[in-house]
């Protein structure tokens, strides 16, 4: 383990996240480097857990404050960015997640991680009928920072794609009839989506900052397997010995059926906080574009070979996953947004209704 003043100091931003939580410890435990983990909250259960990890520290700041930008970026030798594109609605996360690099470039960063998403409108050929919010906003901030070129700053993107944990919550969560039958009852078509199991990310994360000279100006778009809703069912049944069906729903009896409430905006989940205006989509436009093309297998691009090289490790296969997690079809809290969103609606007596988000 290196010597803690020379450690290089990396800034976390989105860290009490599903996301960003194997990111703040595979970096800290390492003893590579040091985490400035960033949080709006530092007495959050999440931050209060993580604070205890070795070689963590919390920095408090809200995104969309650019002194607090400032403030946090100064000093760090590097940093990884995931900006919450649920809470922030698709163009603030635009501004402030340009504004980061901005910043970030101006404070002396050396090596600058995008936590980016598939920019589905320009790989689907630029047809509005993939456009969605939050993949977009990230999507078109990915392709500005690698345009910028790597003479000043080193960048990279680490791109995901709908995490394998949301078969416990968010948009794959099954539900489960009286006997015991798991159902899956959505639009997915027959594509394959490249899901990424959230135990692997800080593997990948730790490869990128220790291989800058490698990583710099690179993509990683990142899977664990990539598969359609039938290879979840079989796999499912295979692992589980338990029955199972997927119904194929059309997207308006799925919309009717899982829209939050209606009308919901796109970024509902924000809360009481949320920004509202003529630029949000609706829940049902984010969310139909969304299942269009993952589920249709758009996003299948990820390179195999590159990911066994970086990561041999890594978990190879959905079925791996799901008897490493024992997965069961049962519901577990993962997303940070909703559990805050379910704490704060808890408070008026209210509950929430329907899967509400996902990557
Ligand atoms: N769900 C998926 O399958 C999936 C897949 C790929 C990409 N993504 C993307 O990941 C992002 C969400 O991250 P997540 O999945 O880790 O969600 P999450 O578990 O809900 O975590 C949200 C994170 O964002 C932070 N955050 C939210 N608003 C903030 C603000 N104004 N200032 C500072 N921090 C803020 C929260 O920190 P504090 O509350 O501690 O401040 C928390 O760390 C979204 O943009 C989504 O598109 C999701």
């Amino acid at each position: 383990m290196s010597d803690p003043s020379n450690r290089p100091e990396i800034l976390v931003i989105g860290g009490t996240g599903a996301q960003g939580i194997p990111v703040v410890e595979a970096l800290g435990k390492s003893g590579r480097y040091t985490v400035r983990l960033f949080t709006r909250d530092p007495k959050s259960t999440r931050a209060r857990t993580l604070a205890m990890l070795p070689n963590v520290k919390i920095h408090q700041g809200n995104v969309t404050s650019q002194e607090d930008l400032h403030a946090a970026f100064r000093g760090v030798y590097g940093a990884w960015v995931n900006t919450d594109g649920f809470t922030l609605g698709e163009k603030n996360e635009l501004f402030y997640a340009i504004r980061a690099y901005e910043i970030a470039l101006h404070e002396g960063v050396k090596h600058y991680v995008w936590a980016n998403s598939d920019y589905a409108l320009r790989k689907a050929g630029w047809n509005e009928r993939y456009h969605w919010g939050h993949n977009d906003a990230k999507g078109r901030v990915g392709d500005f920072i690698l345009a910028q070129g790597q003479q000043r700053i080193k960048s990279t993107l680490f791109t995901t794609g709908p995490y394998m944990e949301m078969l416990f919550d968010g948009m794959f969560k099954p539900e489960e009839r009286e006997d015991g039958t798991i159902v899956w009852a959505n639009p997915a078509g027959n594509g394959k989506i490249p899901l990424i199991a959230l135990d692997d990310v800080g593997s990948y994360v730790l490869w990128i900052f220790d291989n800058v000279e490698r990583s710099a100006g690179v993509d990683l778009e990142v899977t664990t397997d990539q598969v359609s809703f039938q290879d979840i069912l079989e796999v499912f049944i295979r692992v589980t010995g338990k029955k199972a069906v997927h119904i194929t729903l059309s997207m308006e009896e799925y919309m009717d059926k899982v829209e939050p409430y209606p009308n919901a905006p796109a970024n509902f989940i924000g809360g009481k906080n949320r920004i509202d205006d003529e630029s949000n989509m609706t829940w049902r436009q984010n969310f139909t574009a969304w299942w269009r093309y993952w589920s249709e297998g758009i996003g299948a691009t990820r390179d195999f070979a590159l990911l066994d090289e970086i990561f041999p490790g890594r978990i190879k296969s959905l079925e791996t996953w799901m008897r490493k997690v024992d997965y069961q079809g049962k519901p577990k809290q993962v997303l940070k947004n909703l559990e805050d969103l379910k704490a704060q609606l808890a408070d008026t007596g209210q509950e929430i209704h329907g899967p509400h988000n996902s990557g």
